[in-house]
C-alpha cells in the first residue's frame, strides 16, 4: 500500500512570509501559556508573555483578581512593562510617566490641562486581553473575548491519565531555556513522531512499548499514550512500598501537544 504523505512546501520552513502568516494567524489567535497561579499571587505582581504577535501582561489587581492586558501605552504605544515583576497599585509608560492602576484603568497624564486640553480617562484604559486558569496554569488569550480556556481543553481531559497538574507543587524555578535554529514545525514534528522512539531513544525509553503506542487528534491537540512493557512494571511494582492505585490501563506515557500554542 502507498503510505501517505503530507508534504508542505520547502517555504513552509524556510519563508519568513510563511513565518509572519502563521503569527498572524495561528499564534496570535489562540491561548498561550503564561505562567503557574504561584508566579502572579499577590496584589501588583505582574508576568508578560508573548502571545504571537501581541505582548501580554497579566496582573493581580487589589481585589486579588488576575486580569490580562495588551502591553501598549494607550498614548503612542510604548511597551509599558517588562518580563516580570511587582508594582505597588500603579504601571507607568516610561516614555512620557501616563499611569494606570491595576485595574487598567488611565489614573494620571502629567501636565494633562497644557500638553492636551482635557482627556477623558475613561476611554484610554489598557485595551484587555483574556486571562483564564487550567488546572493552576495560567493562558492568556489577545482577543478579550474568547471562549474560556475549559473550552479549549476540554476534548483532552479524557486522555490526560492519571495526572493532576493543579496537585504539583514548584520547587524550584528553572530558567533553562534552548534556542533551536530550525523552524518551530520541525520541533513539533519531533514531538508527533512516534517513529522514532524505538530507534533514537532505544537505551531511554526501552521501558515503553512502542508497539502498543496509541495516538490520535483531537481536535487540534495531539494525544499519545503508550503502555510500559510487563518486565518494568513488575520491577516497579516490586519497588513500590504502597500498592500503586492507579489503574493497569491508565499506566503508562500520556502525552498531550498543542502545537497551536506551543509547549
Ligand atoms: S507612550 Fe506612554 S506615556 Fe507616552
Amino acid at each position: 500500500m502507498k503510505p501517505m504523505l503530507h508534504l508542505l512546501p520547502v517555504e513552509a520552513y524556510t519563508s519568513q512570509a510563511w513565518y509572519g502568516r502563521e503569527m498572524r494567524d495561528i499564534f496570535s489567535k489562540t491561548w498561550r501559556y503564561a505562567g503557574f497561579m504561584e508566579d502572579v499571587s499577590e496584589p501588583g505582581q505582574y508576568i508578560t508573555v508573548q502571545a504571537g504577535l501581541n505582548n501580554i501582561f497579566v496582573v493581580m489587581g487589589r481585589d486579588r483578581r488576575l486580569r490580562a492586558f495588551h502591553n501598549i501605552c494607550r498614548h503612542r504605544g510604548t511597551q509599558l512593562i517588562r518580563a516580570v515583576g511587582k508594582t505597588q497599585k500603579a504601571l507607568t509608560c516610561p516614555y512620557h510617566d501616563w499611569t494606570y492602576n491595576l485595574e487598567g484603568n488611565l489614573v494620571s497624564v502629567p501636565e494633562e490641562q497644557e500638553e492636551f486640553g482635557q482627556v477623558d480617562k475613561s476611554c484610554l484604559g489598557l485595551k484587555p486581553a483574556k486571562v483564564d486558569i487550567w488546572k493552576s496554569m495560567i493562558f492568556v488569550h489577545p482577543d478579550s473575548d474568547a471562549p474560556s480556556i475549559a473550552e479549549w481543553f476540554g476534548p483532552t481531559e479524557p486522555h490526560i491519565g492519571p495526572h493532576v497538574p493543579e496537585e504539583l507543587v514548584e520547587y524550584e524555578e528553572l530558567n533553562t531555556s534552548y534556542e533551536i535554529k530550525a523552524n518551530w514545525k520541525v520541533v513539533v514534528e519531533n514531538y508527533i513522531d512516534v517513529y522514532h522512539l524505538s530507534h533514537l531513544h532505544s537505551n531511554t525509553l526501552q521501558m515503553y512499548d512502542h508497539k502498543a503506542a496509541k495516538y490520535h487528534w483531537e481536535g487540534p491537540h495531539y494525544m499519545f499514550w503508550e503502555p510500559p512493557v510487563e518486565a518494568f512494571l513488575k520491577d516497579q511494582e516490586s519497588k513500590l512500598i504502597a500498592p500503586r492505585v492507579i489503574p493497569k490501563d491508565m499506566n503508562g506515557a500520556w502525552v498531550s501537544y498543542s502545537p497551536k500554542i506551543g509547549h
